[in-house]
């Protein structure tokens, strides 16, 4: 034991006692450019309790965090909130370590668990609404299916009102600091973002109803405890109308122009495109695949209106980096959205073709011509990109005064 690590206090008798990876920069293809947290929680009442473990390399710090409140051994109960590797992979080393009498997991959550290892023991399954008593506490389970998988469960201790949420209102950030309220807000904007573009868009219309389901319950959460990054103890709505807001996907007068490019051709179109769409009234970003990740360009649509794509054509088909943005596009299922495609070519152009296809399997409502000019540019091409920019901010400007 290194004594190297300390658990922190949260509230009365709760502490963090998760590990900081300040070295992970990949996150299942997202990039994590500050790192990540795993979030553990030991509550110390009458039944003593973990609440989720740690990705597998960092166990030995969880327990040394644990090692600083508590024997691991005088643990009685662990709670699976979520079963993925990040926050389970720690459990089976766990088990071996504390020995609890019950172990918790959703009734879904349960079996991935017993799929994930060989623990030979028991997982009780729990539902919505159960309650566990813990002595002067309870903790109260929220079914939240798949948000982040079909397993994943919040916990609500009281009555503290504390809730453990998993992976919802977390963010990849590794940080000395704990708490949301004592880091700088445009880092705590752009990885909150970042994490919600990437991890639970496609799960927006699920967190607008949970949203709605806590308004309704009438409870006032004091404190929410995510499985990654700080914990939000203080003005909790900055992170909820967040959540709210980039659930809904309202449509903005902001247009995303993702390209990639072989010999500056589709650059220079992009461009174009990019001034006529400034020139009809939108906030534009370029965003060239060539320097960033495929997770930075999906986060700048969290908050847009349009998406115009460019490509290259190369051996027949679409440029590999933007055959990868589309693909991941496409599985985070953005909503609400107009675009347009566009490309260079030689000889045969499949590239802005295969783009627009994609652009319609993702239901973007296209609007104008696909654009592919022949080699390099030539003014009329310009001008035509330009136009296309243009004809997008119009369609974008009715959309958003509808
Ligand atoms: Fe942080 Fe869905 O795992």
């Amino acid at each position: 034991m290194t004594e190297a690590f300390k658990a922190v206090p949260l509230a009365d008798d709760v502490w963090w006692v998760g590990a900081i990876d300040w070295s992970l920069r990949d996150f299942h293809g997202y990039s994590t450019n500050r790192g990540t947290t795993y979030n553990a929680y030991l509550i110390v009442d009458e039944k003593i309790t973990l609440i989720d473990t740690v990705k597998a390399p960092f166990v030995d710090e969880m327990l040394e965090r644990i090692r600083s409140v508590v024997d691991p051994k005088t643990i009685d109960v662990v709670v699976s909130n979520h079963s993925e590797m990040d926050h389970s992979g720690g459990l089976p080393r766990t088990l071996e370590a504390v020995d609890p009498t019950g172990i918790f997991a959703s009734a879904v959550g349960a079996k991935t668990l017993q799929k994930h290892f060989d623990l030979g023991r028991e997982i009780t399954g729990v539902k919505e609404g159960d309650v566990l008593h813990l002595g002067k506490r309870t903790l109260q389970f929220v079914e939240t299916k798949m948000l982040h998988w079909p397993d994943s469960m919040f916990s609500m201790m009281m009555p503290d009102r504390l809730l453990f949420s998993q992976d919802a209102f977390g963010m990849h950030l590794a940080s000395s600091e704990r708490f949301a309220d004592e880091l700088d807000q445009a880092v705590l904007d752009e990885e909150a973002s970042k994490y919600y573009a990437n991890i639970l868009l496609p799960l927006s219309p699920l967190v607008l109803k949970l949203l709605e389901k806590v308004k309704a319950s009438g409870l006032e959460i004091a404190t929410i405890a995510p499985d990654h990054g700080p914990v939000w103890r203080k003005d909790l709505d900055w992170i909820v109308t967040r959540y709210a807001k980039w659930a809904e996907q309202r449509p903005t007068m902001k247009a995303v122009v993702v390209f990639d490019t072989m010999w500056h051709s589709t650059e220079m179109l992009a461009r174009a495109v990019g001034e006529g769409l400034a020139a009809g009234g939108a906030r534009v970003k370029l965003i060239p695949l060539a320097t960033r990740h495929r997770s930075d360009a999906i986060t700048e649509l969290l908050d847009a209106g349009a998406l115009v794509v460019g490509s290259p054509t190369m051996n027949n088909q679409m440029f590999p980096t933007v055959a990868d943005f589309l693909t991941y596009a496409k599985g985070l299922k953005p909503k609400n959205l107009i675009g347009a495609a566009f490309g260079s070519h030689g000889w045969s152009g499949e590239g802005a073709k295969h783009v627009r296809r994609e652009l319609e399997e993702m239901k973007v409502e296209l609007v104008g011509e696909t654009l592919s000019c022949n080699y390099v540019p030539k003014d009329v091409d310009l001008a035509a990109a330009r136009t296309l920019g243009e004809t997008v901010a119009a369609r974008l400007k009715e959309k958003c005064a509808g």
